[in-house]
């Protein structure tokens, strides 16, 4: 029996891009590739509904981040960190150790962040460069509104650049890049597009080239302007990890034959079987309802159960992987992924497995179950 993978990324791998990825090398500076680069590119402008450029670089999602930060900025540039939980605060620590300065918005975990807040938080600051934003925090299955969030920035701060990490939201998730007018916009290949870790992809808006070109910060690897300059000769500057993007061929392509508006709507729908089969199990859901997240879902571990051990059996007597809780949410939570390659099936599956094994475990249902 397969393994149910149900951790929110890497995640599960159709078989037809499985199969893509096993295709034999090609030369990374050759015509074959660079068909594949400009496919794979404008079907991507797609799902971040873009027509700026889209820039590749082999690496996770945190080296989209760190691209993001140093090309955009110079040392002593002041920027917000709208922060949300560990992701938030991965974005604002990288921004730190390249010396900006940082002034934090913090939201308590589990909710979203707030739009009075951030009003007010824009209103006192001066010099203000750029604002960081999250749009799906993983770590607490909470999706902020990033339409709303980039309207008070454009009110306030018109000049101010608009960082967003979509790692997590990206191609399953409604966003805008180009309608909410953000200017850099970062994804990785192992959440939403069914393909393997290993590919970042980050759109640039013509406002954050034009900071790209004054930056002083150095850069080698993630210099976006190195990277755009081979993107136009269809190529990477280092050498691409050829088989994801022949996995990404294929994974976009089946994407643009179920449809954005098809995949956001599969995307709500298991995300609400998942939330309707933890409720009616007992079990609290840890993000404010308002905006739990259409690819993650955290639920509290409740009293009396071993979360370390729930999760272990799962895996050895089931076959479902889930994920735990991050940093001071370890041993707190249960992470369900429901990104990309899922359907229905595998969430009931993982369901009536997680019903199966808190019963094992001597669970009974509370009622009411609790929430924030
Ligand atoms: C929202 C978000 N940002 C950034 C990252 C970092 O990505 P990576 O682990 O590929 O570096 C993740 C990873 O889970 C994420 O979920």
């Amino acid at each position: 029996m397969e393994q149910n993978l149900r951790i929110p990324g890497p995640t599960p791998i159709p078989p037809e891009v499985l199969h893509a990825l096993s295709r034999p090398m090609i030369n990374h500076r050759g015509p074959e590739f660079a068909a594949i680069l400009e496919r794979v590119e404008t079907q991507l402008q797609h799902f971040f509904q873009t027509t700026h450029p889209i820039l590749f670089f082999p690496s996770a999602g945190s080296g989209a981040m760190e691209a993001a930060i140093v090309n955009c900025f110079s040392p002593g540039d002041h920027v917000l960190a709208v922060t949300i939980g560990v992701f938030g605060n991965r974005f604002a620590k990288i921004a730190e150790t390249f010396g900006l300065r940082v002034t934090r918005l913090e939201t308590p975990w589990g909710h979203a962040a707030d739009l009075d807040q951030l009003t007010v938080a824009l209103a006192d600051q001066r010099d203000l460069r750029g604002v960081l934003l999250t749009h799906n925090e993983t770590s607490t299955g909470v999706t902020n509104d990033i339409a709303a969030l980039a309207r008070i920035i454009r009110q306030r701060q018109p000049d101010a650049l608009i960082l967003v990490d979509a790692v997590s939201s990206l191609g399953c998730v409604d966003l805008q890049m180009d309608a909410w007018d953000l200017d850099v916009v970062f994804t990785g290949s192992q959440k939403g597009w069914m393909v393997p870790p290993g590919l970042a992809m980050v759109a640039v808006s013509p406002r954050a080239w034009a900071a790209a070109d004054r930056a002083t910060l150095p850069r080698f690897y993630w210099d976006f302007r190195m990277a755009k300059k081979s993107l136009d000769k269809g190529q990477t500057p280092y050498t691409p990890p050829v088989n994801i993007f022949f996995g990404l061929d294929v994974s976009l392509e089946m994407m643009r034959t179920e449809g954005r508006d098809a995949i956001f709507a599969r995307h709500q729908r298991v995300a609400d079987l998942t939330r309707t089969r933890a409720r009616a199990l007992g079990l609290a859901l840890f993000a404010d309802p308002a905006y739990a997240s259409n690819t993650v879902t955290a639920i509290i571990v409740p009293d009396g159960i071993d979360g370390k051990a729930l999760t272990k059996a799962l895996r050895e007597q089931e076959r479902v992987v889930i994920a735990g809780g991050q940093e001071r949410l370890e041993g707190k939570l249960l992470r369900i992924g429901h990104l990309g390659y899922v359907h229905d099936t595998d969430i009931s599956a993982c369901m009536d497995a997680l019903e199966r094994q808190l019963a094992a475990l001597g669970y009974r249902a509370q009622e009411p179950a609790y929430e924030q």
